[in-house]
């Protein structure tokens, strides 16, 4: 049978069916702010935690210095060593003209394959998809991520790979078709003045998963759903 890793959000698990199988590739999708590096972070510090897994973040958004900072002040704050890593790549931006032409995803995939004979990951978080796109010029987008998620699944790497996504759900995305499960965060306006955050799994392969809107919200270092009213 195929292992499930547990998202750790409390209620949330149930609700997909268990968890996430093992190897498949999972979008994170959502608007500005909402908690989606804290929500991926999250899934590899609680798995690493339960000693079933071990984790990469890979980013392209944020310094290691300042994720640090984020993740403490969550209180996930625990040094797990070698069994979470995280790899700063955000200055790759600064130099992405030197390789105009370069293919980028053979460039990532080489990192990420020395990466994981020195760490032996097997859960990886990619923070965020739309770097690596900028960074593979665009052209055969469709392709060239079909090649990258393959390789992602032959590796048998269960990966998270954030997207941040404008707020309109009618937008039909290459990602979107090729990805294993979406989970998509949201923030939404309730009355003149309150903002709630949402959590939708949109698709999840394999798994008979409820697809409603809940509300889920950070506290004691602990990530809760309740229903949505
Ligand atoms: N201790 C906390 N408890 C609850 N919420 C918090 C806490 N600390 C930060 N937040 C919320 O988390 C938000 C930032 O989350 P995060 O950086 O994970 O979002 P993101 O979707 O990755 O954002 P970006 O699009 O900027 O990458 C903050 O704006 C704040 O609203
Ligand atoms: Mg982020």
């Amino acid at each position: 049978m195929t292992k499930l890793f547990k998202t750790h959000i409390k209620g949330f698990d149930k609700e997909l069916g268990g968890g996430i199988p093992e190897g498949h590739i999972i979008l994170i999708a959502g608007t500005p702010g909402t908690m989606k590096s804290s929500l991926s972070y999250y899934f590899l510090y609680n798995n690493v935690m339960a000693q079933n897994a071990r984790g990469l973040y890979l980013s392209f958004e944020q310094s290691k210095k300042s994720l640090i900072f984020q993740m403490s002040r969550m209180g996930l704050d625990k040094d797990l060593g070698d069994g979470l890593k995280i790899v700063d790549l955000s200055r790759i931006r600064s130099v992405a003209s030197d390789y105009k032409g370069k293919n980028w995803f053979n460039i990532i995939k080489k990192h990420l394959e020395l990466l994981h004979n020195k760490y032996q990951f097997n859960i990886l978080v990619i923070d965020s998809l739309p770097v690596l796109e900028i960074l593979s010029l665009m052209d055969e987008k469709r392709t060239k991520l079909f090649q990258f998620f393959e390789w992602l699944r032959k590796l048998n790497l269960t990966t998270l790979i954030i997207n941040e996504v404008s707020a309109d759900p009618n937008i039909l995305r290459d990602e979107d078709f090729l990805a294993d499960g979406i989970i998509h965060l949201t923030l939404e306006r309730v009355g003149d003045i309150d903002i709630f955050r949402r959590i939708r799994c949109v698709k999840l392969r394999g798994m008979d998963h409820n697809t409603s809107i809940f509300t889920i919200e950070y506290k004691d270092k602990l990530f809760k759903i309740t229903p949505a009213l």
